[in-house]
Parts: C-alpha cells; sequence; structure tokens
C-alpha cells in the first residue's frame, strides 16, 4: 500500500519503492520557496535518496536557482565546454551531441550504473536533472540506494568492505584524437576513495564503488588486477541489486534530484536505437571529500577539485 506522506507545509511526499525514492508534490518551483519547504525537501532527499518533481515550467535559471538553496552549485562538469549561452551551471544530456562527440547515437553519455564523476576528488554531493525532450517511449532512468546495500550485507564482508580502498579513473569514450577526447586525457581525472563512505549528514555508510568509474581501473590497493576485479564484482553486483532500486519514467518538467553521496543510476539504454532525441539539463552541487568508516580521506591522485559558487 502507497503510504502517503502529508506535511504541514503542503508537501506530498510518496514513497515509489521499497527502499528508495519518492515523489514530492505540492510545490511550484518557479515560486520562492519558505526556508521550512526547503528543510522539507533536503529532509526527503536524506531520506528518500532520490526525489522527483513532476511538471515543472521551469528553465535553467530556475534550475540553478533552485539547487542553490541546497549548496553551491558548480560548473557543468569537468569536461564541458559547451553549456548553453550564459549559464556554464548547466549540463546538457543530449542525444543530439552524441553522435558527433562519442561517434555514435546514444540517449545519455554513460548507459552503466555510476554516481556522477567520482573519478574526482570532490565528487558532486547531489545531482539536479530536469527533463526537456523525451523519446515516445524508453529512456527511463534507475537509481540504486547505496545504504541498503551496504546495511544488508552479512558483517563480516562489510567489516572487509570497510578496509577498502578503490581507484576511481575518467575514461574518455570519445572519438580518438578528438577535441573531447584530448580534453578528457589531459584532465585525466583519477582518486582512490573508500569503497565504503560515511555521509556527512545522515552518519550512514554507503558502498561507494560506481561501477562507470572503477571499472577502467580495476584496482582495490593492495590486491592484483584479478583479485580486485574478482571483489569488486561483487560489491557492484551487491550495489545494483533490483530491491534497492527505483525507476523513473520522465516526462518534459519532470526533475530528479538525488543524493550522490548515497545512490548511483543507470540511464537505461533502450531509446538510442529508435532515433528518438532525448535531451535533459543537469546541475550539480559541490562535493566533500569522501571519508571511510575510520575518518581516512580520498586521495587524489591527479585532476583539480571542483568547486562551485
Ligand atoms: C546522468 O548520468 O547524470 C544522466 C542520467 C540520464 O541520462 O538519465
Amino acid at each position: 500500500m502507497t503510504e502517503l506522506k502529508e506535511s504541514a507545509l503542503g508537501l506530498d511526499i510518496v514513497p515509489l519503492a521499497g527502499y528508495i525514492g519518492a515523489e514530492i508534490h505540492g510545490v511550484d518551483l518557479r515560486d520562492p520557496l519558505e526556508p521550512a519547504v526547503v528543510d522539507e525537501i533536503r529532509d526527503a532527499l536524506h531520506r528518500h535518496k532520490v526525489v522527483f518533481f513532476r511538471d515543472q515550467a521551469i528553465g535553467h535559471g530556475e534550475q540553478i536557482a533552485f539547487a542553490r538553496l541546497f549548496g553551491k552549485v558548480t560548473p557543468a562538469h569537468p569536461h564541458e565546454d559547451n553549456p548553453p549561452e550564459g549559464f556554464p551551471q548547466i549540463l546538457p544530456i543530449d542525444s543530439r551531441r552524441y553522435e558527433e562527440n562519442l561517434g555514435r547515437k546514444r540517449t545519455s553519455y554513460d548507459n552503466s550504473w555510476h554516481t556522477d564523476v567520482t573519478a574526482l576528488h570532490n565528487p558532486p554531493a547531489a545531482s539536479i536533472l530536469r527533463a526537456h525532450i523525451l523519446p515516445p517511449y524508453g529512456g527511463d532512468t534507475t537509481w540504486t540506494n547505496l545504504v541498503a546495500a551496504y546495511e544488508n550485507l552479512p558483517k563480516d564482508l562489510r567489516d572487509f568492505a570497510d578496509r577498502l580502498d578503490v581507484k576511481h579513473q575518467f575514461n574518455s569514450r570519445a572519438i580518438a584524437g578528438s577535441q573531447r577526447d584530448r580534453k578528457v586525457r589531459e584532465a585525466n581525472l583519477v582518486a582512490y576513495h573508500p569503497a565504503v563512505r560515511v555521509h556527512p549528514v545522515t552518519g550512514e555508510r554507503a558502498l561507494f564503488v560506481s561501477p562507470g568509474f572503477t571499472r577502467g581501473a580495476r584496482e582495490i590497493r593492495g590486491f592484483s588486477p584479478s583479485q580486485s576485479e574478482r571483489i569488486l564484482k561483487l560489491l557492484w553486483e551487491e550495489a545494483t541489486r533490483i530491491e534497492y532500486t527505483v525507476r523513473f519514467r520522465w516526462a518534459p518538467g519532470s526533475i530528479a534530484f538525488w543524493d550522490n553521496r548515497a545512490t548511483a543510476h543507470l540511464a537505461i539504454a533502450d531509446a538510442g536505437h529508435l532515433g528518438h532525441d532525448r535531451v535533459l539539463y543537469r546541475v550539480t552541487l559541490e562535493g566533500d571529500v569522501p571519508k571511510g568508516v575510520d575518518g581516512r580521506e580520498s586521495e587524489l591522485v591527479s585532476g583539480e577539485p571542483f568547486y562551485g559558487s
């Protein structure tokens, strides 16, 4: 049965799945939001890990202003050099661009499970994605709750994972030798993160193994490549078990706001071959340097920290 929480502030927060995801109704993001409403959305984000809004008739400026209520807004992406004019914080997720940049038609830039830009020493704290143009069917996105994934591991496996440090790196998927390929290689983003990170607000532990950014290196400090690969496969599988996920069907004006410290997501690659366009716009909030359960911090190997304003 659907649990419906109606707050004193008029927000309805409707959970969508057993471990993750809620839709928030009763708020119009064109209006100035009361501090208490902002607090309630933030609490819902931390509780449900990803929250969704429907039918929001907002543009780039309002999306950035909404994001600023929750933290510092970063530039669009460490590799983005063509954001919409006047909006350097907006990352277009635009199928019309990918054919040119990546050499093939696709509906999102990464169709593997990942947590946003974990090759950075300080990956974004949260991301806010707004849908603009969508295929008539297909092109959904799925999120997984990395806290549930950690908490449901057997204790011995939790204790083992607590001690691991995993290499995250940004691999170029662009056409070899293209301007984008050169840019990705020059920035060379590489960091080691604890496999289990402690959320700075909730104190919860999350299984922070971002397959899209750890699959290239397949390296856990102190283990051989083949040992690392086998351990990572186990952790990736646990992190993305179907029961920890929620799948969201986009419509124009839909917004997803996710806690990038407690989730990973997957843009489902089931629409690119149909030739339909899919255009969404993302902003990210500046993140902290992850900390493991014993307080050890992630290690920067290469690349610049990514700050917002
Ligand atoms: C993203 O990975 O931030 C984009 C997800 C999507 O295209 O649905």
